[in-house]
């Protein structure tokens, strides 16, 4: 087994300074990288500047390949494992659906026996633009994988779909791609951008018995937690999810302890520290019963109902973030149902955290697929748009490799 290699081609756009960001996500993941830049691309980004990234040599020309007797452009695409075009421009990939083959760049996209990613950037209208859509249609239809670009405001001054996926995502990418290719996987081994950091997520509710048979609870389905450890998981970190009862499967490659209550939930949390990065996701019970029954509760026949007296449970992330073992990147989540910002920046003082993670849970987000969340940091508050939530876990753990990186 090798570290995968990755034939990198990039197009001219203003995203095409994020090529170099992702090379040295790539180098770091254990990859390694060879760069091809169209004549557009060398107008932003040099190719110095990538080869002193790569530490590979750049090429530019079809004809400054000195072994061209011996066929060095289609040599170079067959010694990668997986090529990768990014930013993928319009011109691209129109000229990659028409099979034009007139630089370096597409003589090389041509000649490939190689999976191909596509990591399309361009104006919006661009994108939209029924030449383009019908190219990229082709190009999926020829059987390359082509991303979707994100949503927001442009260089050009527009917003819509047609940004650059953020680099960590784009990794994330080439390592599914890799790993879904039988013939790259079985060449090459991944480590993923966040190998080697360990991370503790907490997820679910908690439940606090009253008596034997009774316990108080929320809405909590665990669904956002689990699906942001399997994202990390996925990125190559070691994950420890804590979970409360949820009936929910653990996701692969994560090492789940199960709790009940929320004095578990602080025990088992503090028994796996030391981590990197923590993601308190768990919805615990502010409140437990003082006192809870050894036997059930029985009505006493005067009507009157039973006497509960509650106290406070302890707050497990206030105590991470005022502790010695506090990791480096502390995130909470905050489950409001009014002035969502406001309160999650208050938390985020209060609870000593690097960032809230607030989603406004007043119509159907606990236990449905969807959620809609605003990161709350340091620097201020970035609203995301209502996503899926196993996106809004992908995006996450994108959003935490390129914190740590
Ligand atoms: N949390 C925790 N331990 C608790 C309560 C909450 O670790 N005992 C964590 C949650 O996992 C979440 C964050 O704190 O990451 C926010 O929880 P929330 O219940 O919204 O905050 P509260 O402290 O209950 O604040 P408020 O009552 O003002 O909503």
């Amino acid at each position: 087994m090798t570290s995968p290699r990755i034939l990198l081609i990039v197009g001219g756009g203003i995203a095409a300074y994020k090529a170099c960001e992702l090379v040295r996500l790539i180098r770091k993941g254990g990859g390694s990288v060879r760069c091809v830049l169209t004549e557009g691309a060398q107008h932003f980004v040099t190719p110095m500047t990538l080869a002193a990234l790569s530490e590979n040599e750049v090429h530019t020309s079809l004809w400054d390949l000195k072994n061209e007797t011996e066929m060095g452009h289609i040599q170079l695409s067959r010694e990668a494992n997986l090529v990768v075009v990014c930013p993928a421009t319009a011109d691209l990939m129109a000229k990659m659906a028409a099979g034009i083959a007139d630089d370096m760049a597409t003589t090389l996209l041509l000649a490939t026996d190689k999976p191909v990613l596509a990591v399309p950037a361009m104006n919006v209208r661009m994108w939209l633009h029924p030449a383009t859509q019908r190219n990229v249609a082709t190009l999926k239809a020829d059987g390359v994988t082509v991303l979707d670009p994100d949503e927001g405001p442009m260089a050009c001054g527009e917003y819509g779909p047609g940004r650059l996926p953020e680099p960590p995502v784009i990794w994330d990418a080439i390592q599914r791609l890799i790993s879904s290719d039988p013939f790259v996987s079985s060449e090459v081994e991944t480590p993923g951008v966040l190998a080697g950091r360990h991370i503790l997520v907490t997820a679910g509710p908690t439940h606090e018995p009253i008596d034997p048979v009774r316990y108080i609870a929320n809405r909590s389905s665990g669904k956002q937690g689990y699906a942001i450890a399997e994202a990390l998981a996925k990125l190559g970190a070691r994950v420890t999810l804590v979970s409360g009862p949820t009936g929910l499967p653990a996701p692969a490659g994560v090492n789940r302890v199960d709790v009940e209550t929320a004095r578990q939930m602080a025990a088992a949390v503090d028994a796996a520290l030391p981590a990197d990065v923590a993601v308190m996701v768990a919805a615990v019970a502010d409140w437990r019963v003082d006192t809870n029954a050894d036997q059930k509760i029985k009505k006493d026949g005067t009507g009157a109902p039973p006497a509960l007296s509650l106290v406070e449970n302890p707050d497990i992330l206030a105590g991470l973030g005022a502790s010695d073992k506090r990791p480096r990147l502390l995130i909470g989540f905050a489950a409001e149902t009014e002035k969502v910002v406001d309160h999650a920046v208050a938390k985020r003082e209060r609870k000593g955290s690097d960032w809230i993670v607030a989603n406004d849970v007043s119509g159907d987000v606990m236990g449905g697929d969807t959620n809609t969340i605003h990161i709350v940091t340091r620097d201020g508050v970035e609203s995301w748009e209502r996503l899926p939530k196993a996106d809004v876990a992908r995006r996450l753990a994108a959003r935490i490799a390129d914190e740590l990186v």
